[in-house]
């Protein structure tokens, strides 16, 4: 039985990850400092250490403590607008206390890495879908901080390390009784959720005159199960040395105005929407060409009502309880 140190396991793709592992027969540690995860998403059977990555030594004792064959790296920051406004936060947790991650790995000689990535490395591509071979141009801190942690994990080869770095499109959805839940809550579908439960007035659509179809701008919106389900495959990989760098994302994108419509069917509620000038920095499309991962036997089983509807049922659960 494998063991698989978590860290940022309380969040919201990690939480998810948690089940998944457990399920699928892993021994799962989790590193997490809270700050903006919830311990209660976690199964029960995790071994769980409410420390922060910006301890080095704190998190070299965990290493020493365990027989650790494979690190999932989720903690870090995530708030691309705040990154703008705070950059050096996001330098110091993204990829300064990610880098005592490494050093401790290095120490305790654990040699693989699945790592958080972003859509954010690419900034505007001008091809749609995007490959990963697009260039990789941030346009913001956040993203830019994905982009350094990937390179400082091209380096650590040299420690005999290997990664695989899933860069994620829109994360959504819900499963195993648990949720999305950030905080503050910047993600357009729990958003347009918290209108259907009463909790804002309206859903804000920010720019109606990008060039797509309907105006408003288009992502793409994977299953946080079929995420998770990434992860696995990619500790599957690494085990026999495969590493690299993979988009993880449908490969269909789905408008603001489509996705508020689809929340209407769902949620039979009205869910007003006001039109907002554009928001500086917001690409017109992001699309993931997923077809170097998918050739590992990957495929995202999900819809996007699938997300929106598991999304739903786990967010009107909260409001009644
Ligand atoms: N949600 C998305 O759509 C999306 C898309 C692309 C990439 N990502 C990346 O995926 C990862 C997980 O995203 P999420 O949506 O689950 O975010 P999240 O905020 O829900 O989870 C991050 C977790 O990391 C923990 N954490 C942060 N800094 C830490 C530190 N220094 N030490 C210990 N724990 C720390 C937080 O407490 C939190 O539980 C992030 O790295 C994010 O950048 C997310």
């Amino acid at each position: 039985m494998q063991t698989v140190l978590v860290t940022g396991g309380a969040g919201y793709i990690g939480s998810h990850t948690c089940h998944m592992l457990i399920e699928n027969g892993y021994n799962v540690i989790v590193i997490d400092s809270l700050e903006n995860g919830h311990r209660e998403h976690l199964p029960e059977q995790v071994r769980f250490y409410k420390e922060d990555l910006n301890n080095f030594e704190k998190i070299n004792t965990i290493f020493e403590g365990n027989e650790i064959d494979a690190v999932i790296h989720f903690a870090g920051y995530i708030e691309a607008g705040e990154s703008m406004q705070d950059p050096i936060k996001f330098f110091q947790n993204n990829v300064s206390n990610s880098i005592n991650l490494i050093k401790a790995m290095k120490n305790n000689n654990v040699r693989n890495i699945v790592f958080s990535s972003s859509a954010g490395v690419y900034g505007q591509p001008e091809e749609m879908p995007i490959k990963e071979t697009a260039k990789k141009k941030p346009t913001n801190y956040y993203g830019l901080t994905k982009l350094m942690f990937e390179q400082i994990l091209d380096s650590a080869k040299v420690y005999n390390m290997q990664s695989i770095c899933l860069r994620y499109f829109n994360a959504a959805g819900a499963g195993y009784n648990i949720g999305e839940k950030h905080n503050p809550e910047t993600h357009l579908i729990p958003l347009i959720l918290q209108v259907a439960t009463g909790e804002r007035n309206n859903i804000k659509i920010f720019g109606t005159d990008y060039p797509t179809p309907d105006g408003t701008c288009i992502r793409d919106y994977i299953h946080v199960l079929d995420l998770a389900k990434a992860h696995i495959k990619a500790l599957h990989l690494l085990d026999r040395n495969i590493k690299g760098k993979f988009n993880v994302g449908t490969g269909k994108g789905n408008s603001v105005k489509e996705i508020i419509n689809i929340c209407r069917e769902v949620t039979q509620h009205t869910i007003p929407a006001e039109e907002c000038p554009r928001r500086e920095g917001d690409p017109p499309e992001l699309v993931a060409d997923s077809n170097k991962f998918k050739e590992f036997d990957w495929q995202p089983e999900h819809s996007i009502r699938d997300i929106i509807q598991s999304a739903w049922d786990w967010h009107s659960l909260q409001k009644q309880t």
